[in-house]
């Protein structure tokens, strides 16, 4: 087998989540989150990631009606793309996804600031809105009406867990001489494997 940092991409993963982290890099947890459509319409954005599960799934939030969500619900396979150019670290994330239970949601949704819960509440993500105005409105009127209580999770807004199958890390080397490592699971276990640059 071709000699590689780490056994698990997990661990892999960590270490360079770890560096980048420790780097004090601006969103060094933000990652591109690509979704299609059932008849493979590509489409990107960024995310925020909120949570690793050793072995098991990449954790991120957002509203199950938006655009990502509603492609993700009928064609329920992503990729997760993370780049820190300080580091010349590239991953790429791929697998099916999951909605998160309401426990799980709740339990973020419970750690969020009012602010970003009032902002949840009040947005119809990805749907048109008439003007900017109109959305400062209807944040005031919420912030008034939830004022003194605490604000319940909308259905409308939870987490996603992309459970991983594939994971490839890319190394930025002299030349363009980059080294890429694979790895994939199979029967339970992660084959490990190296690309061409
Ligand atoms: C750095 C960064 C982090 C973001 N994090 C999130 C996030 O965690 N959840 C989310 O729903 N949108 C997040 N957004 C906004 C999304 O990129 C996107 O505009 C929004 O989710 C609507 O996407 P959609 O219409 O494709 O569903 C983030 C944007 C940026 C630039």
């Amino acid at each position: 087998m071709t000699s590689v940092p780490f056994q698990n991409p997990y661990d892999f993963f960590s270490s360079c989540f770890d560096q980048a982290k420790a780097a004090g890099l601006p969103q060094h947890d933000s990652m591109v989150l690509i979704t299609a459509t059932k008849d493979a319409r590509p489409s990107g954005r960024m995310v925020l990631l909120k949570g690793v599960v050793f072995n098991q799934d990449f954790r991120f939030f957002t509203n199950y009606e938006s655009r990502k969500a509603g492609e993700l619900i009928e064609n329920p396979r992503a990729q997760l793309l993370f780049y820190w150019p300080h580091l010349g670290r590239q991953i790429r994330v791929e697998g099916a996804i999951e909605k998160l239970s309401a426990e799980d949601s709740g339990a973020y949704w419970n750690s969020r600031g009012r602010g970003s819960q009032i902002g949840a509440v009040a947005s119809e993500q990805s749907h048109p809105l008439d003007s900017y105005e109109a959305m400062e409105t209807r944040v005031a009127e919420l912030t008034r009406s939830f004022e003194g209580q605490p604000i319940p999770r909308p259905e409308r807004w939870g987490g996603f867990a992309l459970k991983a199958e594939y994971f490839e890390f890319w190394e930025d080397r002299v030349n363009r001489l980059h080294e890429r490592f694979t790895y994939q699971r199979e029967a339970g276990k992660w084959k490990i494997g190296r690309l061409w640059p």
